[in-house]
């Protein structure tokens, strides 16, 4: 990466991105893991794979998974990143082609029209055994829970025909998925809805106009 990148807090000292995909098997640990503690930690977050062109957004940066497994009182890690469109294209060029600034000014010419899968950065949720990469603006990337390579693109058996938000929340009850989102080009579908996916069998949604939406309390 270039010299841009040091003078950007959001590419310097705890948002450095890692330049590479690695496996450690045995991490250093300081202290003891506990010996029954066993399972993986998951997270995910921007991590632009070259030097951005023009100012750089770390809300529009590659989404990088991190895995650290714990078993046995050791540690492994893994990183991968997301396998986007965008990420597979700027890999082949060997630079950076998407601006993430939005601004148009800040596109490669070649991508400027191009509409993308996004750059799953944001969550990551474990929902029917499945590990989906989440990002606002678009749907969700199911990574291999093992090895973190990307599976590809998850839309509930294609009933998901657009974006959903990267923060879903889990009824305890029903186990049941609740997320909104904006699903059709027309103006007047434009407004957000809740869908709710039930394990394994259906999406459900309901209509949800927020101009009439008021919370509990209020
Ligand atoms: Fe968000």
């Amino acid at each position: 990466m270039t010299s841009n990148v040091a003078a950007n807090p959001f590419l310097s000292r705890g948002f450095e991105p890692i330049r590479m995909e690695c496996d450690y098997a045995h991490l250093t640990i300081k202290g003891e893991i506990p010996h029954d503690l066993d399972g993986t930690f998951y997270r995910i977050g921007p991590n632009p794979q070259f030097a951005p062109r023009g100012n750089y957004s770390p809300l529009n940066g590659d989404g990088m998974v991190h895995a650290f497994c714990l078993r046995d009182s050791r540690v492994s890690y893994r990183n991968r990143w997301v396998r986007t469109q965008q990420w597979t294209l700027e890999h082949a060029a060997g630079r950076a082609l998407f601006g993430t600034s939005g601004l148009p000014s800040d596109m490669d010419p070649s991508v400027a029209a191009m509409r993308t899968d996004g750059v799953a950065n944001t969550n990551l949720i474990w929902h029917v055994n499945r590990l989906l990469a989440l990002e606002e603006g678009h749907g969700p990337i199911e990574i291999d829970h093992e090895t973190l390579e990307t599976i590809g693109a998850w839309s509930f058996d294609h009933k998901l025909p657009r974006n959903m938000t990267a923060h879903p929340k889990v009824d305890p009850d029903s186990g049941e998925l609740l997320f909104f989102g904006q699903l059709s080009h027309r103006a007047h579908q434009r407004r957000p809805r809740i869908l709710s996916r039930e394990f394994g069998r259906r999406v459900g949604q309901i209509a949800f106009d927020p101009r009439t939406f008021r919370g509990a309390g209020s």
